[in-house]
């Protein structure tokens, strides 16, 4: 409760100091001024001293929303903060996917007619509707939906290909796999009978919210059971390649051999490796048989930093230009071919290895 009183100060202080500078001196410059810091103060220096206080780490802090992003108008924007709630994990991909509709299904929590009865004001209602487009197009999010496509898209074309009956997939911190479940579903639709079957390994942690929304995208896109089969394994990698908790050893101990999958997917979980020789040594360690495997990077949203970590909080990443994230995967994948494709923006880069 004490905590929750100084965020509810640290989020009304910029319309108190504002108030204060216009109201006695008319410097709304000023204000403008602080507005623009007013985040760096509050994620870089408050939220520091309030992980001190609370024992934890800051960027778990403060989260208390940003008036520039979920908290406009102090009504706020449903979808902008579960976006910023769950930053970097499925349930806030979830939103950025599906928001507009542009692959046929809503989101989990956010319904089509979220605005209309926010509040009794149907002009506020509009304007926050507005607001949040604007912040759905930004061009990290449109870059995030294009990435999905790429991937699904790779899959796709790969298993229409394939001349084997079954289609091993490992997916690896595939949140919800919509992805693979897009693929599978456009498979369907265009073959009238289906010969091939898909067998998926899904390694993520989090059943709160991914795995559960797995099972349901597979309602939504009306998988044909007969076709698609899966196994759940509810574990964390290792991101630091420790033993035990490597994707090998994960693999191991449910008796599943690495070099039985046709393709090998790991979308979104280099991003937070911090340092190339630690993302070299994460991406050999799914250097093996596939004939598809996919890795992905984030590389620059220049601005849009600021906005995606000072504002929205989202965690920090570990960006790398074009050139460096082609040269890193080629060096590790050295025997098979390598070809990138980035996104419209150049935000991501999709490394497709082929064998
Ligand atoms: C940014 S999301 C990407 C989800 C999915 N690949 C996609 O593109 O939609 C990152 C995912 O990694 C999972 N994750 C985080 N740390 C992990 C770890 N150590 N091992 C496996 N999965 C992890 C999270 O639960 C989350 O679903």
């Amino acid at each position: 409760m004490k905590h929750k009183i100084v965020e509810l100060f640290i989020y009304l202080s910029f319309f108190l100091v504002g108030g204060i500078v216009i109201f006695y001196g008319n410097w709304v410059g000023i204000f403008f001024i602080f507005f623009s810091i007013w985040p760096i103060i509050k994620t870089k220096i408050l939220a520091r001293i309030l992980a001190k206080i609370k024992k934890t780490r800051s960027k778990w802090a403060i989260r208390s929303s940003s008036f520039w992003f979920d908290g406009f108008l102090f009504i706020g924007s449903p979808p902008l903060r579960e976006i910023r709630r769950f930053a970097a994990l499925s349930r806030s991909l979830d939103i950025i996917y599906n928001y507009f509709g542009s692959f046929g299904i809503e989101p989990k929590y956010i319904k089509q007619d979220w605005w209309v009865h926010l509040t009794n004001l149907d002009l506020i209602n509009r304007i926050i509707k507005q607001w949040t487009d604007f912040w759905m197009q930004m061009p990290i999010a449109e870059d995030v939906r294009e990435r999905l496509n790429i991937v699904s898209n790779e899959i796709f074309e790969f298993i229409k290909k394939s001349d084997k009956n079954e289609i091993k997939i490992l997916s690896l911190a595939g949140g919800s796999n919509q992805d693979i479940l897009m693929a599978v579903s456009r498979l369907q639709k265009e073959r009238d009978g289906i010969q091939k079957k898909v067998f998926l390994v899904t390694v993520e942690p989090d059943g709160v919210f991914g795995i559960r929304r797995f099972r349901e995208l597979q309602k939504l896109f009306k998988i044909d059971q007969n076709f698609f089969s899966y196994q759940e394994i509810r574990k964390k990698i290792s991101l630091e390649s420790k033993k035990g908790k490597r994707i090998t050893d994960i693999l191991k101990t449910e008796n599943i051999d690495i070099n039985s999958f046709d393709i090998i997917s790991c979308i979104g979980l280099g991003d937070y490796i911090f340092g190339k020789d630690k993302l070299k040594t994460f991406f050999s360690l799914l250097d093996h048989e596939a004939k598809l495997t996919l890795v992905a990077n984030v590389s620059d949203n220049y601005i849009e930093r600021f906005f995606l970590h000072i504002l929205i909080q989202w965690p920090y990443m570990q960006y790398l230009n074009f050139q460096t994230f082609w040269s890193l995967v080629r060096d590790v994948f050295n025997k098979k071919s390598v070809s990138i494709i980035a996104t419209k923006n150049g935000i991501f880069n999709v490394a497709i290895i082929k064998k």
